[in-house]
């Protein structure tokens, strides 16, 4: 499904270099549950957002679902990344102008769906994560665990095959963040959809299917 090969990401500002990611191999089958481990600084969020398509490798290659992105304009890009991918942020970026229903019908603003679809739809999303009674709530009303429930409703709303969730749980207390676990859980065993998480929790990273550990940019195992 994911298919990563000697992929290395190097950061240049002015005169410092910084060597995030060094030839990493990884294959990630359909309907695994990754988890990510790593000490702070090591390269998890950037192979994250270079498998989510939002950054690009200096060198090496990865394929999604047997497509290589690379070369891809970025309007090809955008919709391929609407079409198969989900993300959950650790700071849950909702937008806190927007109610609950708008926040989770986002995602299908960017693909022809009427009006009453994605009503329809977000409903739907939202009654799976248990949130359909905040509809009309907004961001700041919302307990944090309720927040980072919404943004999982906004990430499976387009029906995506890959959910990718950086850290989580990490601003949320362990009863939340419980529920928010079992909720990927969930996704993932009942729905199929392949979960690549990165965490800083040993005990979440136990009930994963598969663990990697990066240290410095490189995969330790
Ligand atoms: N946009 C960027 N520009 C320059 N350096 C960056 C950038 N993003 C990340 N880095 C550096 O790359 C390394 C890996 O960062 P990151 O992937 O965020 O680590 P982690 O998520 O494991 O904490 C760090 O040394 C970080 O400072
Ligand atoms: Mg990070």
């Amino acid at each position: 499904m994911i298919t990563i090969s000697s992929l290395s990401k190097i950061y240049r500002t002015n005169e410092i270099e910084t060597v995030a990611l060094e030839n990493v191999n990884l294959t990630i089958e359909r309907g695994e549950f990754l988890s990510i481990m790593g000490p702070s600084g090591c390269g998890k969020s950037t192979l994250l957002n270079i498998i989510g398509l939002l950054d690009a490798p200096s060198s090496g290659s990865i394929q999604i679902n047997g497509t290589s992105t690379e070369g891809m304009k970025d309007k090809a890009l955008a919709a391929f990344r609407n079409k198969s991918l989900g993300f959950v942020f650790q700071s849950f970026h909702l937008i806190n102008s927007l109610n609950v229903l708008d926040n989770v019908e986002l995602p299908l603003l960017y693909r022809r769906v009427s009006a009453s679809e994605r009503k329809r739809l977000a409903q739907e999303v939202l009654e799976k994560v248990g949130l359909s009674h905040r509809m009309r709530h907004f961001p700041t009303q919302l307990s944090g665990g309720q927040c980072q429930r919404v943004a999982v409703a906004r990430a499976i709303i387009g029906n995506p095959d890959i959910i990718l969730a950086d850290e989580p749980t990490g601003n949320l207390d362990s009863k939340m963040g419980a529920e928010v676990m079992q909720l990927l859980h969930q996704l993932n065993k009942e729905d199929g959809r392949t979960i690549v998480m990165v965490t800083h929790n040993e005990e979440q990273a136990k009930q994963t299917s598969r663990t990697v550990r990066f240290f410095d940019g490189r995969q330790v195992q």
